[in-house]
C-alpha cells in the first residue's frame, strides 16, 4: 500500500482521484511518459495507438487524458460526445510545434500527387489536412498496405521518416521537425555506455536520430520497448527513450537492470519531455473535479482530422498486404 500523497490543503490526492473518478464515471488515460503516481492510479497505460484505441472504444463519460494536448485531442475527435479533460493544458510537444498547420497546408498544396502520412503528434489542423495518421507502432504496417510507387510526403518527424524510407526502401518526403527529447540523445556518451555494459541491447524509439538507431538492437514504440525490455534475455538493457517508461519495466521485472540512454551532459535529465512533465497528481484531481482544462474543438476541424485517424485505425487493424490503398484521391475517398 503506497503512502498518501498530500497536498492542496493536506488532501489524501490518490484517494480524492479514485472517488472523482468513480463519481464523474470517468477513465484515466496515461502515457508511458507520466510520472510513476500518474502512471500507478491509471485505468490504463500505453502507446499512442494503444491509448486512441482506448479512447475509441470507452464507454465513461469522461476521459482524463494524462499525456500532451495532442494525445487528449485525438480522444476528443473520436469521442465527442465525451468530457475531455488534460490535466494542463500547457502539455504540448516540440513536434507538434515543428509543424504549424497553414505551413504544413502550404506543403501539401505543394505536393498533391503526394499522400500526406502524418505522425498522430501533430495538431488536430494538421491531421486535418492528412490521409493517413500514424503511430510509431502502426506506422510500419500501414506503409506496407500503400503501394511502392505512391509518392509519400511524412511529417512532421525527418527522423522517423528516414528511418521508415531506410528500413522499407522508400523515398518519402520529410517534413523537417524532431522531438527534442528524442535529439537529445548523446552518440558519444552511448558508445561510452555500451563500452561499460557491451552485452546490454539497446532499444531506441524511431523519433532518435540515425547516429542513435543506428546503434539499436531494436527500434519501435514506446510499448514494442517495453516489450523488448522484457522478454530480451538480456538482463541489463539501454533504453532509448523517455526515461519514465521505465518504471514500468522495473514494476513489471525487477530483477532486471534498465539504464536510460545518455543526454549529452552524461546524464538522463535533458531527455525528460517538459510537457508530459507538466501534469501532476494535484492537477489531474483538479481536472476532475472542475472538469477543466477541458478539451474543445469546432466540429469542421473534428471531422477533417477524424477521417486520417478512422483510416489509420481501420489499418492498423486490417489483415490486408500491400497494395489495399490508393493514391492521394482514393485514399481520401472513403
Ligand atoms: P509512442 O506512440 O511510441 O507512445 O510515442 C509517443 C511519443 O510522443 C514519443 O515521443
Ligand atoms: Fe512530443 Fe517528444 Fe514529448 Fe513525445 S517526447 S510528447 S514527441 S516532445
Amino acid at each position: 500500500m503506497n503512502a498518501p500523497v498530500t497536498n492542496l490543503a493536506g488532501l489524501d490526492l490518490r484517494a480524492e482521484i479514485d472517488r472523482l473518478r468513480k463519481e464523474r464515471n470517468a477513465v484515466i488515460l496515461a502515457h508511458y511518459y507520466q510520472v510513476p503516481e500518474i502512471q500507478d492510479l491509471a485505468d490504463f497505460v500505453g502507446d499512442s495507438l494503444d491509448l486512441s484505441k482506448k479512447a475509441a472504444e470507452t464507454d465513461a463519460e469522461v476521459i482524463a487524458f494524462c499525456g500532451v494536448r495532442f494525445m487528449a485531442e485525438v480522444a476528443k475527435i473520436l469521442s465527442p460526445q465525451k468530457t475531455v479533460v488534460l490535466p494542463d493544458m500547457a502539455a504540448g510537444c516540440s513536434l507538434e510545434d515543428s509543424c504549424p498547420p497553414e505551413q504544413f497546408a502550404a506543403f501539401r498544396a505543394a505536393h498533391l500527387d503526394h499522400l500526406a502520412l502524418t505522425y498522430i503528434n501533430c495538431s488536430a489542423a494538421v491531421k486535418a489536412h492528412s490521409d493517413i495518421i500514424v503511430t510509431s507502432s502502426s506506422v510500419e504496417k500501414i506503409l506496407a498496405q500503400i503501394p511502392q510507387d505512391q509518392k509519400i510526403l511524412f511529417a512532421p518527424d525527418k527522423n522517423m521518416g528516414a528511418y521508415f524510407n531506410r528500413k522499407t526502401g522508400r523515398d518519402m518526403l520529410l517534413w523537417q521537425g524532431a522531438c527534442i527529447v528524442h535529439e537529445a540523445f548523446s552518440e558519444t556518451e552511448l558508445l561510452k555506455l555500451k563500452m561499460q555494459y557491451p552485452d546490454a541491447p539497446i532499444a531506441a524509439h524511431p523519433e532518435c536520430p540515425a547516429y542513435i538507431l543506428d546503434y539499436a538492437d531494436q527500434v519501435g514504440s514506446t510499448r514494442a520497448i517495453l516489450e523488448f525490455a522484457l522478454t530480451s534475455p538480456a538482463d541489463t538493457i539501454i533504453v532509448a527513450t523517455e526515461p519514465h517508461i521505465i518504471h514500468q519495466m522495473q514494476k513489471a521485472a525487477p530483477h532486471k537492470t534498465f539504464i536510460g540512454a545518455p543526454g549529452a551532459d552524461g546524464n538522463c535529465n535533458c531527455n525528460m519531455c517538459p510537457y508530459m512533465a507538466m501534469n501532476s497528481l494535484e492537477k489531474l484531481y483538479l481536472a476532475l473535479r472542475d472538469l477543466n482544462p477541458r478539451i474543445e474543438m469546432d466540429e469542421e476541424t473534428r471531422l477533417a482530422a477524424k477521417r486520417p485517424l478512422d483510416k489509420m485505425l481501420e489499418m492498423a487493424a486490417a489483415t490486408v498486404g500491400q497494395g489495399d490503398v490508393g493514391r492521394p484521391a482514393m485514399a481520401k475517398a472513403d
